[in-house]
């Protein structure tokens, strides 16, 4: 029998979810795509603190708390690694053929082609289409069976987030009568239900992106990083820090985390979101605040804050949303503080001309529910915060997409 996660007597052990990727590397002839992860071997030990009233059936491994049922944690380890296979080797292929059509046509596959071109060519071959409907097939089970499991014990659930909603370390603040604008009342990426729209939506997430993160993320991993990305105000004085579109706190945590002196704060739209995060922070003994409010009306007084972030926000508003979202944290900046957004075009990768780059994110409009994608891809970030009065540097340090990323700061 393979060894599972964790030390094994002087064994090489391997991370589960990487198993079937390791058969679908073996069944491919694209060895550079299909190259599996390092295996991992981290040890099974829990960095939960627990509450009256936690519900652990199956405990945590390190931070992230195991899924209740083993039939829930198989079902989502497979999907994980089928996401990988079609996120890595079926897409490529399918991006090799993309480039192939195009060729047969004597038109250049990187030669900014509309995007009308590009689905009147590709639109028929088998490939493209397979490799569509197996990624959002993936999608679509990844959230359904997460959603149904929680829903089928939901009391026992929904008491153990009463169990912290005024427990402490940190404090959470629900606003279930606050004027929920309609631009987020959408099933971004397909997750039932969104992230206003389900009492579970936290769980839920947590859960789903952690297989979207193909299991990079599971000890927050990327979260850390994005949290050790974000540079300090010049002068160093870091006494507050706010995280805009918060979900489930994972970088709020690691912010504080990385700066135990300062009062940190995540915010969100979704309610059972920053409710799940509050859980979680009670769970993990990590004092942060996190409430249900607007980034662009976050009620905080000018000039508090010495640093604001966020982490795939604004690829997921309106365009006017990510306006007046880039105003108010200018608003609520102090004179030298610095406001650190995160996302898709926020580095130096900016969008590509490449057909099945192009088709990539067509797709994760049309069937993925990314509504707001095409308002992104045409937004003027740095316009709006240099409007807003932000001095900005396009070539920032690196956060997660290319060499570089935007830093905004405040004048002093
Ligand atoms: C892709 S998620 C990113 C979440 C989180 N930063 C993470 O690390 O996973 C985008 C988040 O922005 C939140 N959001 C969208 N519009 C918002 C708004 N106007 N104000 C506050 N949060 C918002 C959503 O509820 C969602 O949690």
């Amino acid at each position: 029998m393979l060894p599972i996660r964790g030390t094994c007597r002087g064994i090489q052990t391997m991370d589960r979810r990487t198993l079937v990727g390791v058969a679908a590397a073996a069944m491919t002839s694209s060895a550079s795509a299909a190259t599996p992860k390092a295996a991992t071997s981290k040890t099974a030990s829990s960095t939960h603190q627990g509450f009256e009233g936690d519900f652990e059936p199956r405990g945590t491994t390190g931070r992230l708390e195991r899924l209740p049922t083993l039939e829930l944690e198989s079902q989502q380890d497979f999907l994980t690694s089928f996401r990988k296979w079609t996120d890595r080797t079926f897409n490529s292929v399918c991006a090799t053929r993309t480039n192939e059509l195009f060729k047969a046509k004597g038109l250049d596959p990187n030669g900014d082609p509309d995007i009308q071109t590009v689905i009147d060519i590709i639109k028929d071959d088998p490939l493209v289409q397979a490799s569509v409907r197996a990624w959002i097939s993936c999608q679509q089970m990844t959230w359904q069976y997460l959603r149904d499991a929680y829903h089928a014990k939901a009391d026992i659930y929904l008491a153990e987030m009463e169990k912290t909603d005024l427990a402490g370390p940190g404090t959470l603040e629900l606003n279930p009568n606050m004027n929920i604008p309609d631009y987020t009342k959408h099933e971004i990426h397909l997750q039932p239900g969104g992230y206003v729209g389900d009492e579970f939506a936290g769980h839920v997430y947590h859960y789903g992106t952690n297989n979207f993160y193909k299991s990079s993320n599971d000890q927050d991993e990327l979260h850390i990083k994005f949290a050790a990305s974000v540079p300090p105000p010049r002068d160093g004085k870091v006494m507050r820090i706010l995280e805009l579109g918060c979900a489930t706190g994972q970088m709020t945590v690691a912010l504080k985390q990385r700066f135990p002196i300062a009062e940190v704060w995540g915010i969100d739209v979704g309610g059972p979101l920053v409710r799940y995060a509050h859980m979680r922070g009670v769970d993990l003994g990590v004092d942060v605040n996190f409430a249900q409010r607007l980034a662009e009306d976050t009620k905080f007084p000018d000039s508090h804050f010495d640093m604001i972030t966020c982490y795939i926000l604004f690829h997921e508003v309106t365009a006017k949303a990510a306006v007046e979202i880039v105003r108010e944290a200018h608003r609520i900046l102090r004179p030298g503080g610095v406001f650190f957004p995160i996302d898709f075009y926020t580095g130096s990768n900016k969008v590509s001309n490449n057909a099945h780059a192009k088709f990539r994110h067509y797709w994760d409009h049309r069937w993925n529910n990314e509504v707001w994608w095409n308002e992104y891809e045409n937004l003027d970030l740095v316009g709006a915060m240099r409007a807003a009065g932000f001095s900005v540097d396009e070539k920032g340090p690196p956060a997660w997409i290319g060499t570089t990323n935007l830093l905004g700061t405040k004048s002093a």
